[in-house]
This record gives structure tokens, sequence and C-alpha cells, in this order.
């Protein structure tokens, strides 16, 4: 590769579980996300140069952090980790803020090397690798924030481990508006409060709602949206994670959101709209209730970014 200075990437941030589907659904916006830039090295082997916007918190071991995990695992399926490699990582987007900045390096860090080596591999073939980088950081393996951050749309998984995900249509002007408290939840704490058991009667209107979401996307009905977007389930067990979480979602209603739930594993909050006039009223009414509670957040008004990572 002798005179080939390298090339960045970029993928984006994420909104996972998308109320009804803890762990099959998730979306992608536009804005915040992960950029990596992919070098040449000095020596063999994968390594991180430096991270740019985490204030030292993580880790440049490519075996600990998620972008390192997901480029090696690729490195080593196409038989290149003697390769002498750099990856210098931007972090764009808050971290453990449920935006999914873990999963927008994994997706970053594979999706680098794949195009560093001229894309051996499809996107979707990309799927196991990224899974593997987002497993470093909380132990679990759920393809909810990196499938959409690496495909782009609205997708849906019908099951993590065959990596089998769906990109569903995103309705034409529907706007995602996220709102960052500045405060972190770390997504194995948020994950541990969850009872691992559902009633017959939880199964029954959850599985109504997810299915009719996703009847609401091919259709673009609006009203059927707004019907289906209820979680009766994770959201009641993680709200006292996030101060004022009830009040906040009364506001965004009040706004016109079509729903409103807690974006991955919190603390970051989402709404769907039906036009950005809707989503820049609800963005404000949150960050103003915020900064009336002591809380500063960041608000991001987004459509749904249809085309996940990207070389730059
Ligand atoms: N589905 C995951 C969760 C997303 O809610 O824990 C966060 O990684």
């Amino acid at each position: 590769m002798s005179g080939f200075v390298g090339l960045k990437v970029f993928a984006p941030a994420t909104v996972a579980n998308v109320a009804v589907g803890y762990d099959i659904l998730g979306f992608a916006i536009n804005g915040p996300g992960d950029e990596i830039k992919i070098y040449p090295g000095k020596e063999p082997g994968l390594k991180i140069r430096a991270i740019h916007g985490a204030e030292n918190k993580l880790p440049k071991d490519i075996n600990k952090n998620t972008a390192g995990v997901s480029a090696q695992a690729l490195l080593e399926h196409l038989g290149k980790t003697e390769e002498p490699i750099e990856l210098e990582i931007y972090k764009k987007m808050p971290f453990a803020s449920g935006m999914g900045s873990s999963a927008a390096s994994a997706v970053a860090g594979a999706f680098a090397v794949n195009e560093y080596f001229g894309c051996p591999l499809s996107k979707r073939e990309l799927l196991p690798f990224v899974m593997k980088g987002e497993e470093a950081a909380d132990g679990a393996y759920h393809a909810d924030n990196v499938a959409p951050s690496l495909l782009g749309g609205i997708v849906l998984i019908r099951n993590n481990e065959e990596h089998d995900v769906i990109k569903l249509p995103s309705p034409y002007g529907i706007y995602a508006v996220v709102v960052h408290p500045n405060i972190s939840i770390l997504t194995a704490e948020s994950r541990s409060v969850l009872s691992d058991t559902i009633s017959l009667n939880q199964m029954i209107e959850q599985t109504g709602n997810i299915a009719a979401f996703v009847a609401s996307l091919y259709r673009s009905d609006f009203e059927l949206l707004q019907r289906s977007l209820n979680d009766v389930i994770i959201e009641p067990q993680r709200a006292k994670l996030i101060p004022h979480f009830y009040d906040l979602k009364e506001i965004a209603l009040k706004e016109k959101a079509l729903g409103f739930s807690i974006s991955g594993a919190g603390p970051s909050l989402f709404a769907l709209c039906q036009n950005s006039l809707v989503a820049e009223n609800v963005a404000a009414s949150l960050v103003k209730h915020l900064k009336q509670n002591k809380i500063e957040s960041q608000a991001y008004i987004s459509l749904i970014n249809g085309e996940g990572a990207v070389k730059l």
C-alpha cells in the first residue's frame, strides 16, 4: 500500500429499542456519530493511535475499545492481522448516552477496515464483526444499535444470533428528536435493573404494539404509529433511572409527538414527530423543562438517516 495515506469513515448515532422493540429495533439519525481515520501504521498489527472527544475515558487497547474489537475481528477474518494499521477515533457524540456511542465505534472500526482493503465484504456481511465489537461494551449480543448505524434506516432484528435483520420503510417526513440530559447511565447498569420474566398479558400487549408499529411504517399510518409506540415492559422498569421521565413524556405528548420513550438504555430520550415544526417544539420544551430542573441537555432533531455508515 505504498503511497496510500488512508481514509476516513463515519458511523451515525442510533436510537435502539424504539419503545416497543427491546434489543430488536433501532434507527439511525443524522448528525452525531463517530468518525474514524485509518492509516498505514509503522509496525505490524492494529493500533489505536488516538481517541478525540472522549476526555480520556475510552480505552485505546484494541481488545477493549469496541472499534478495536470489531476492526481486529474483521482483520482476523481477512487474514490481515499482520498488516500495520492505525486508527484515529473522533467521538462526535456523547458516550454512555443511550445514543449508540459504543455501537457507532464498533461499526466505524470494521467499516473502516473493510473500506481500507477495497470492500471485500458487503455492509450486511460486516454485521457479525460489528456485533462482536458492540458485545465488548456491555457483554450482550444485540444488533439494535449496530445494525441501523451500519445499514441506516429503521431496522428490525428477527434474530440477533443469526444476524437476521430487516430494513423497514421510514415514513416520508417523519422526524426524530433525541434529547441527551447530561447524566451518564452505563448500558450494563441499565440492563441489570430489568426483570428477566414478563407476564403473558405483557407479552400480548407488547407484541401487538410492535407488530402494529411495523405495519404503520409500511402504511405510513401516523395514527397507528402513535397508538403502537407504547412500551409496557422496559420503560416502566427503567423510567426511575431518568430524572423527571414521566413529566418529560407528558410534555412531549402535549407538544404532539407521536410517541416518546427512552433511547436505548438511556439516559437519552427520543420522540418521533410527524414534521419538523412539531420536532422543534418537542425538543425546545424538553430542554427547557430539564433546564428548569437544573439539568443541562443537548437536543438533536433529525430525519431518519437512511444511509448508515459511509466513507467520507
Ligand atoms: N437494547 C439495548 C438496551 C440498547 O436497551 O439495553 C442499548 O445498548
